[in-house]
């Protein structure tokens, strides 16, 4: 096996001129990844000079890849040859994006705890290697709801259970030297996160309770680079734009239902990206090399780092705070400190 690859290796090496990117596909990857990994180091170093890059097919976990950004994002990668494993919370919709890419696919829904660590079990027993774990499902939501968890849902599903499925697959991860994506949003209007009431008890507000969730995977992004790159994981947070999908189907609030009404018009739309646009960012960001391509820890916008525009966001008391908050309501299903 490493024979074959670094046959290839030093192939393609003899043949390619200085800068060539140099593709090893997956076949050898799913059987013995170790090896491979271990060849593609060799090679990588014995062509550092010459500067061609190894660039290896991922395995790559999208939450949210049943519609939207996290469907276009899958297709995407999916089409470059990589490894997608797509999650979704509609078993139909789940199973349609999975079956026309023939894809493994897996349905949890993120207003239940449980759910995410069966979501975490079977991703663990299926795949030993993760190299990409896209955060990606989420949306706004309508009047506050309580989840069979007992948390507020907006807060639940785009934060507290990422939040869990990030650190059930904490050693797979660490093991992978993987990178972990959030998809964020535009935070400019983020009213301030309170530790206390994360739940927004005492006012609810639909737009603001996602506007504090799309910080809150910011402020995760930061703090889980701090607490684990040194360990192997990177992280980023981007914002995708203002995109076309069924997100905001279940809003109630008047403002969310004007804009889906302007998206829904031929001229409106212009003002608007498509999915494939929105997903171009997490796409980059999944194929990409952290250090090289991209920085661990930054909130992304377009393929550039991004200054997100609330002053919270540089917090970095917040960012701790927020993380020991989460863990202390997820204890119960034990996950990594
Ligand atoms: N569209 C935008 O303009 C925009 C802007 C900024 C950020 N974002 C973010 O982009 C991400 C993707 O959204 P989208 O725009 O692609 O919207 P979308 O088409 O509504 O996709 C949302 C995805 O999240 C999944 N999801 C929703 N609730 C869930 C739950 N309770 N449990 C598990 N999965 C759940 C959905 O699953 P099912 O389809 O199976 O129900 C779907 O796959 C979200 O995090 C959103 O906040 C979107």
């Amino acid at each position: 096996m490493a024979l074959t690859c670094a046959r290839i290796a030093r192939r393609a090496r003899a043949r390619a001129p200085v800068g060539t990117p140099l593709t090893v596909t997956g076949r050898w990857y799913y059987t013995s990844y170790v090896t491979l990994g271990f060849t593609s180091e060799i090679e990588s170093r014995e062509i550092d000079g010459g500067k061609i890059r190894v660039s290896i097919k991922k395995v790559i976990v999208i939450t949210g890849a049943s519609s939207g950004i996290g469907a276009a994002a899958a297709r995407r990668l999916h089409t470059g040859g990589h490894t997608v494993v797509v999650a979704g919370r509609s078993p139909e919709r789940t199973r349609a994006v999975a079956t026309e890419l023939g894809a493994d696919s897996y349905v949890a829904d993120f207003t239940r705890l449980d759910d995410v660590a069966r979501l975490a079990a079977d991703l663990t027993g299926a795949y030993p290697h993760i190299d990409v774990l896209a955060n990606n499902a989420g949306g706004m939501f309508g009047p506050q709801t309580r989840t069979v968890d007992g948390f507020e849902k907006t807060f639940q599903v785009n934060h507290l259970a990422p939040f869990l499925l990030t650190q059930l697959l904490l050693d797979t991860l660490i093991a992978s030297r993987a990178s972990v994506i959030q998809t964020s949003s535009t935070v400019r209007f983020t009213k301030t996160i309170d530790l206390n009431d994360l739940d927004h008890d005492r006012h609810f507000d639909a737009v603001h309770a996602y506007g504090a969730a799309k910080l809150e995977n910011i402020l995760f992004t930061q703090e889980l680079h701090r607490r684990y790159h040194a360990e192997g994981i990177s992280a980023a947070s981007f914002y995708p734009g203002n995109v076309i999908t069924n997100f905001g189907v279940e809003a109630t609030k008047p403002i969310i239902r004007l804009v889906r009404r302007v998206a829904a018009n031929p001229i409106g739309r212009r003002l608007f990206s498509t999915p494939e646009q929105g997903a171009d960012q997490l796409a980059w960001l999944a194929e990409g090399t952290p250090g090289d391509d991209w920085e661990s820890g930054a909130y992304y916008y377009r393929r550039a780092v991004t200054r997100p525009s609330n002053a919270q966001a540089f917090d970095e008391a917040l960012a701790r705070g927020l993380w020991e908050r989460s863990q202390e309501l997820v204890s119960s299903y034990r996950p990594a400190s």
